[in-house]
């Protein structure tokens, strides 16, 4: 059943071998939007929806702390955001208007300890910076994405499209195959979603760990036997521009549970 349902995936992407350019895989109509929850199972479900069980909230606690406890030059980030940051992970990956670049919320809170804390850079999969990055988008949480995909940012844009549109591996399909294409479909056990990042930092099962939008991006990529993207690539930053664009108005839902 499950080698069945893999099959039939590397046969359509066998077929649109012959025929040169991009593949003409449609996006999702906007009104078949949804979010990776509603492919859970009912007690998946419950578990997310409960505050207390959920484990993700060990990570947004964590998070907190961290938030209040002084680092690098004696100030805590509550210092500065003394209250809080509200909305603030909805609007991510955006441009940052001193440097131009586009940055996501891992980033940004690099940025903050660097340049306002005099503190060290945390590693991208430190349980410090999910925990921070956690505590921040669960205070996004339920607020519809909203980010900026205009002027600077167009460039990144067309870059996650085109990456997420882009065939590759031993498997030798796109990330729309997938998630625009067979979605509702089931592989190895998973019910496969739209692929959105709203439930991102999510609590899964199978990592027995909260993990950032990343180590999915890169456990997708090695699904199908591609290179993955080091944590904190340009690229995946770009792909997750793409990913919230084409999630408008889905709302956050970190932490979000998952397989
Ligand atoms: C000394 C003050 C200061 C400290 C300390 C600080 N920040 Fe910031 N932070 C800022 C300022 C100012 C901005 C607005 C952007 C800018 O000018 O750099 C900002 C922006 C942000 C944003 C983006 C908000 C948005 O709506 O785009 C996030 C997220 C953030 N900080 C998180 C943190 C976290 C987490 C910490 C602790 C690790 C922290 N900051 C520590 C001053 C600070
Ligand atoms: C072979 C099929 C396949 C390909 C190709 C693939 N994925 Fe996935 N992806 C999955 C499966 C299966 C899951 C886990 C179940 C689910 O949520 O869809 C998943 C999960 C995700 C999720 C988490 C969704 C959630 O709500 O938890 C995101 C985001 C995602 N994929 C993005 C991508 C991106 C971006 C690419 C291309 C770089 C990609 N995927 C390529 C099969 C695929």
């Amino acid at each position: 059943m499950i080698r069945i349902a893999l099959a039939a995936l590397i046969i359509i992407s066998a077929c649109g071998r012959q025929s040169a350019g991009p593949d003409p895989i449609p996006e999702i109509n906007a009104e078949d939007v949804v979010s990776g929850y509603s492919f859970l199972t009912a007690e998946t479900q419950a578990l997310q929806d409960d505050d207390f069980a959920n484990p993700g909230f060990l990570w947004v606690d964590r998070g907190e702390r961290l938030f209040e406890s002084t680092q690098g030059v004696s100030q805590s980030c509550s210092s500065c955001h003394s209250d809080g940051l509200v909305g603030a992970a909805a609007t991510f990956p955006k441009i940052d208007p001193a440097s131009g670049a586009l940055i996501n919320l891992e980033g940004r809170i690099n940025m903050c300890r660097k340049d306002h804390q005099q503190a060290d850079q945390l590693p991208y999969t430190s349980d410090e910076l999910l925990s921070l990055t956690s505590y921040t988008a669960h205070q996004s949480r339920g607020m519809p994405i909203n980010v900026d995909t205009i002027g600077q940012a167009a460039k990144h844009l067309s870059a996650g499209e085109d990456y997420f549109f882009t065939r590759r591996g031993q498997f030798n399909l796109s990330c729309a195959q997938c998630h625009n294409q067979s979605w509702g479909q089931k592989l190895r056990g998973d019910t496969i979603s739209q692929g959105h990042g709203n439930g991102f930092p999510a609590y899964r099962f199978e990592w027995q760990s909260m993990g950032s939008l990343h180590q999915r991006l890169r456990d997708c990529d090695t699904g199908i036997r591609a290179e993955p993207l080091p944590y904190g690539d340009q690229t995946y930053v770009d792909v997750e521009l793409y990913l919230a664009a084409r999630a408008a108005g889905l709302k956050l839902e970190s932490p979000a549970v998952r397989r």
